[in-house]
C-alpha cells in the first residue's frame, strides 16, 4: 500500500513558498496518486473477480478507476511537460490559456472522482465486507483526501499567480 500519506498543507503555508518548492510539492501528490490509483486498479479487479454476484459491488469499478488514471495521467503529464517547466525557467510567458485549459480538466477529473464516490457509497464498504475491499475503499479515500488538496494548491496559490 502506498505509503506516502502527504501532511496537509495550509494553503496559507503554500502561499509563503516560492514556485520551486510548490511545484516540488505538486509532484510528489502526482506521484502518489498514479501509485494510489494503480493500487486501487488491482484492488477492484480482485473484489470485482471474488464478489462478481454480490448486489453491493459497484458496477464497473476497475474501469471506473482505470478512465480516472488515464484522464489523471494526462493532466499531470501537461502541466509536467509544459506549465511547471515554463514556469521554472521564468520567462515571464502569458499562461493564461494554458491555466484556463488545465482547469477545465481539473473539472473533468473531479466529475469522475464523484462517480466514484456515488458509486462506492462515500467509500463506505458493505457490512462484512472482506479484507481486499475495506484496503480499496481505504486507498480510494486517500486518494481522494490528497487529490483535492493538490487541485487546491494548484488553483488557489499556484495558478493564480500566473493567470
Ligand atoms: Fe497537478
Ligand atoms: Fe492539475
Amino acid at each position: 500500500m502506498p505509503t506516502l500519506d502527504l501532511p496537509p498543507l495550509e494553503l496559507s503555508r503554500a502561499r509563503e513558498l516560492d514556485d520551486e518548492s510548490l511545484i516540488r510539492i505538486i509532484m510528489q501528490y502526482h506521484d502518489a496518486h498514479v501509485r494510489d490509483l494503480m493500487t486501487a486498479l488491482e484492488l477492484a479487479q480482485a473484489v470485482s473477480a471474488r464478489h462478481a454476484d454480490s448486489p453491493d459491488l459497484p458496477a464497473r469499478l476497475p474501469e471506473q478507476i482505470a478512465d480516472l488514471l488515464e484522464d489523471l495521467r494526462g493532466h499531470q503529464a501537461r502541466e509536467e511537460s509544459v506549465l511547471f517547466p515554463v514556469i521554472l525557467c521564468g520567462r515571464g510567458e502569458t499562461l493564461r490559456y494554458p491555466i484556463a485549459a488545465l482547469g477545465t480538466d481539473h473539472d473533468t477529473v473531479q466529475v469522475r472522482l464523484e462517480q466514484l464516490v456515488r458509486l462506492t457509497r462515500d467509500y463506505t464498504p458493505p457490512e462484512g465486507a472482506c479484507a481486499t475491499w475495506r484496503r480499496l475503499y481505504d486507498v480510494c479515500r486517500k486518494f481522494d483526501r490528497e487529490l483535492r488538496e493538490h487541485v487546491q494548491l494548484e488553483e488557489r496559490v499556484l495558478f493564480p499567480r500566473f493567470a
